[in-house]
């Protein structure tokens, strides 16, 4: 009896699984090449930078460079205004490394 109990929890578990990373990932993620620290920005800017919300901007294929400048800006305050506090709450424990890997790779996404 209770080796059945396990066994449809496991199955739920996996469907559960399968329901959350299709949701996550709709689109495809470059998963071979995504840095885990880029797994947090997916709900919002979608599997592969470019989001289904109508509100948050495509970061994919973005100049790494200008991808890396508004994440610092976002992180000292100097960039403010629209929805800034949002990404700011997010990127304040980033790294200067994280931040190159991230801007790194988003800009390299089709
Ligand atoms: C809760 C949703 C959310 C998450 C999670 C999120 N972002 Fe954002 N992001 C936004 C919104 C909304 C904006 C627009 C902010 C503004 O008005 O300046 C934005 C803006 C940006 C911009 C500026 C784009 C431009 O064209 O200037 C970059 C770069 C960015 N996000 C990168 C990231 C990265 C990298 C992560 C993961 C560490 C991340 N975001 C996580 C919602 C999110």
């Amino acid at each position: 009896m209770n080796k059945m109990i396990n066994i449809c929890a496991g199955v739920s578990l996996i469907a559960i699984s399968l329901m959350m990373g299709s949701a996550a990932f709709a689109k495809e993620t470059n998963q071979d090449t995504m840095p885990a620290i880029a797994a947090q920005c997916l709900s919002c800017h979608g599997a592969d930078g470019k989001p289904e919300l109508a509100d948050v901007p495509i970061i994919a294929g973005q100049q790494p460079v200008y991808l890396a400048n508004a994440l610092r800006h976002y992180q000292s305050g100097k960039r403010t205004g629209g929805q800034a506090l949002v990404m700011r709450e997010l990127v304040k424990d980033l790294t200067n490394k994280d931040i190159e890997v991230l801007a790194k790779w988003f800009g390299e996404q089709k």
